[in-house]
């Protein structure tokens, strides 16, 4: 193994293009008839930085964990332009006139999109007759445009009520999620402004608006069979964003069909990570469920991650729910819950180990070797018990996994829970590829952690679900009430081959479950 082989470590389940760069998932869909996800992507296919001309890449998926990529779906008009994000419609009722008969109504997919020259930034619209593959532009583009170079990322969705096309765009530098209305796609009326909420950072980018189903819950506990919707407004910023560099925000509230207003006016993060970027929701789903991806990366170094002959992956695929979230021990509030989709029947395992109800002590790590040879992809399930009686006897009180590369155990990330602040923490930085060294990547990570369970006044339960994939591990805390995606990089070749919990402190901390297993294709 040595550095410079990091094409060994293309990820299994997070989409990665065959060659070249990639930035924000665009256009997300679900072809009914085909039984079919698409997904499109910002794709520079000539190098494995962003630069012009800038397409719409594609790949699709039968079951959300593996994915085919397919041929570039959209071309900007000349070299020094771009096909930037945006979103996709099923124009059902063929209300842009784009279709006739010969498109089934589930397949009739407009995409509406930036096209950004050196002078300016505008909405088209494109429509594909043979199920996601191929586009032909609409002949009267753009549809919207405001004498602007900061005008982008269109997300259309269909309002039943006033039976209208929604769209969501950014101004981005004006801090403007701006809110138009069309009965068409190609005429479009601007309804509102939300502007200059949450966390500003240097401008918006890919805004997003959800609705979602909020189950009542009466007095008894029981979930009454009416519900009431919700309505989420997603703002990606960068840079700027309070974990360094780009993340995605979001705002719950109400939607009128003109005006999206806030209950609270609280920012929320919808994952706690450093590469979490540009999340977008499907237009549709065979559930009705909001289902979303987001780039997995952060505009601060993606540019510089050792990866070749790609750069960028996609997070997976996770179902969003909205659900109370116990914020502390006197406050639940509605919070957006995220579960990560994986298809195990499309895979196989290898070595799967558990254990169940141990203290564990400083001279006992539990101390497991994976299946030599395998290949890189592993989850694991951790419950674990803490009781804070015996803070502050340790400078650090910790719980740590530690996931090591088999090949050089050098190479290896820490992550865990730090009794004396309560905190889970996560360590990226134990690599000898040179890249770790980079500041803006900062390899040590904290997540805000709450309990999953006040078991009493001195123990509290938690709980954390990982999945690390060659390069990617994502962290869900307490069922998806939290989350932390973030890259690793190891030497090319070097796949997680041992896995080790250690304490730092005796009689704290109690293991209930601790399932680890090794996965692949
Ligand atoms: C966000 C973004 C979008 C833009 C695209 C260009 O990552 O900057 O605002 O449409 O990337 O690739």
């Amino acid at each position: 193994l040595k550095y410079g082989n990091e094409s060994l470590n293309r990820p299994l389940v997070h989409f990665t293009p065959n060659h070249g760069w990639m930035n924000d998932p665009n256009g997300l869909w679900y072809d009914e008839k085909e039984e079919l996800w698409h997904y499109y992507f910002q794709y520079n296919p000539n190098d494995t930085v962003w630069g012009l001309p800038l397409y719409w890449g594609h790949a699709t998926s039968k079951n959300l964990t593996t994915w085919d990529q397919e041929k570039i779906a959209i071309e900007p008009l000349s070299d020094d332009s771009g096909a930037y994000s945006g979103s996709m419609v099923v124009d059902y009722n063929n209300t842009s006139g784009f279709f006739d008969n010969t498109t089934d109504p589930r397949q009739r997919a407009v995409a509406i999109w930036t096209y950004n020259t050196p002078d300016s930034e505008s909405q088209y619209i494109s429509y594909s007759t043979d199920g996601g593959y191929t586009f032909t532009n609409y002949d009267s583009n753009p549809v919207l445009t405001i004498n602007s170079t900061q005008f982008r990322d269109p997300k259309v969705m269909w309002h039943d009520e006033t039976q209208k096309w929604i769209m969501v765009v950014a101004k981005s530098q004006q801090f403007k999620i701006a809110i138009y209305s069309s009965p068409d796609l190609k005429n479009w009326t601007h309804e509102s402004d939300f502007t200059q909420e949450g966390y500003l950072g240097f401008q918006y980018e890919c805004p997003g608006l959800s609705r979602f189903t909020v189950p009542q819950t009466n007095e008894t506990g029981f979930t009454n069979s009416s519900s009431t919707d919700k309505w989420a407004l997603f703002i990606s910023i960068n840079p700027g964003s309070p974990q360094g560099g780009s993340s995605t925000q979001y705002f719950l509230g109400e939607f009128n069909g003109t005006h999206f207003t806030t209950d609270h006016s609280n920012t929320n993060v919808i994952d706690l990570g450093k590469d979490y970027y540009a999340l977008q929701n499907f237009f549709n789903s065979p559930d009705g469920s909001v289902y979303g991806i987001a780039w997995a990366s952060n505009w601060a170094y993606c540019n510089f991650v050792p990866t070749d002959p790609w750069r960028s992956s996609a997070s997976l695929v996770r179902k969003f729910t909205l659900e109370e979230f116990q914020a502390n021990p006197e406050t639940s509030i509605l919070n957006i819950k995220s579960t990560p989709v994986i298809d195990y029947d499309s895979l196989n395992f290898g070595e799967t180990s558990s254990y169940h109800n141990e203290t564990l002590d400083t001279e006992n790590p539990i101390n497991y070797d994976l299946a030599k040879n395998f290949d890189g992809l592993i989850e694991f399930n951790l419950t674990y018990r803490v009781n804070n009686s015996a803070f502050g006897k340790a400078d650090f009180a910790d719980l740590s996994l530690y996931l090591i590369g088999e090949a050089n155990s050098n190479e290896y990330i820490q992550l865990g829970f730090e009794g004396n602040a309560a905190s889970f923490f996560i360590d990226r930085g134990h690599s000898e590829v040179p890249f770790v060294q980079n500041p803006l990547f900062t390899d040590k990570i904290s997540v805000n952690n709450q309990p999953s369970q006040y078991i009493n006044s001195q123990v509290s339960e938690y709980k954390v679900h990982g999945i690390a994939d060659r390069n990617i591990l994502e962290l869900y805390f307490n069922d998806g009430s939290q989350v932390s995606t973030n890259t690793y990089f190891f030497t090319g070749g070097n796949f997680i081959g041992q896995v080790q919990l250690e304490v730092g402190i005796d009689d704290v901390f109690q293991i209930e479950e601790f399932e680890v297993r090794q996965m692949t294709l």
